[in-house]
């Protein structure tokens, strides 16, 4: 996106991006095992969803599964992955009917055959919607999406002086995305953990010590009130100054 076109503190943010942590702690906290954890971080989606296309925020990008998440027992991995199948099971519709366009970043090729088919098929089925983008990120991970880049542009036969920021942009898993406006990470960590690490170069931040399970639509509309009194300025001087 221009910068010019977001820097405006009345705006909301075109494009919030979400690193839902929490959810593990949040069912400890409550002597829960941790896939109790990340079933009720599934049952928050629907309500964060349902809130940014109130809010008409255009793209949401949520990070749901690492490059690094693959070295958590293969238990919670598995139950990550079920996890993945039955909201597509259970939600398709839903986000059908209220204009949600699902896309995905990251690799599918590490899923099992019938997931990624799933996967492809959700995105095929809502491609036409335009309500809210909804980019989901799993197995994903930054450094790979740059390295992912740049072995498309050599496979391309890009010369050294046709690299730009552009160019770049271009072949990440975003293309076509304007980068997020908003970057907001539950759970009170506070790290990027391999996320749009290249398209949140000037991203505002905004962290909260809530679980993800507990980050519903008022926690949301908190952040959107702070990132109205942010001023964005990309490295330049304001005017007034
Ligand atoms: C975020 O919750 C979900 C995923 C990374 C899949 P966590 O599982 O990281 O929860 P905590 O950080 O251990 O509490
Ligand atoms: C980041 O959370 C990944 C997701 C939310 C999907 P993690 O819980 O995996 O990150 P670290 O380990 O705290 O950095
Ligand atoms: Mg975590």
């Amino acid at each position: 996106m221009s910068k010019e076109s977001s820097n405006s503190p009345e705006r909301i943010p075109t494009h919030i991006a979400i690193i839902m942590d929490g959810n593990g702690r949040w069912a400890l906290s409550r002597g829960l095992p941790r896939l109790a954890g990340h079933r009720a971080g599934t049952e928050n989606l629907r309500r964060v969803i349902e809130a940014c296309v109130e809010f008409d925020v255009k793209y949401l990008t949520l990070y749901a599964f690492s490059t690094e998440n693959w070295g958590r027992p293969l238990e919670e991995v598995r139950g990550l992955m079920r996890i993945l199948e039955d909201v597509i099971d259970r939600e398709l519709q839903e986000l059908h009917k209220q204009g949600v366009q699902l896309r995905h970043i990251g690799r599918l090729d590490r899923l099992k055959p019938s997931l990624h088919q799933k996967v492809l098929e959700a995105i095929e089925y809502t491609k036409d919607n335009d309500r809210l983008i909804l980019c989901v990120a799993f197995n994903y991970g930054g450094r790979d999406e740059i390295v992912c880049a740049i072995q498309h542009m050599i496979e391309n036969g890009v010369k050294p002086d046709e690299v730009s920021d552009e160019l770049v942009s271009q072949y990440l898993f975003t293309a076509g995305v304007p980068d997020p406006d908003l970057i907001i990470r539950t759970s009170g960590e506070l790290r990027g953990s391999n996320f749009l690490i290249w398209q949140g170069a000037y991203s505002e931040w905004y962290f909260t010590p809530t679980f993800w399970p507990d980050f519903g639509k008022e926690e949301l509309a908190r952040a959107l009130e702070e990132y109205k009194h942010r001023q964005r300025r990309f490295g330049h001087v304001p005017e007034s100054v």
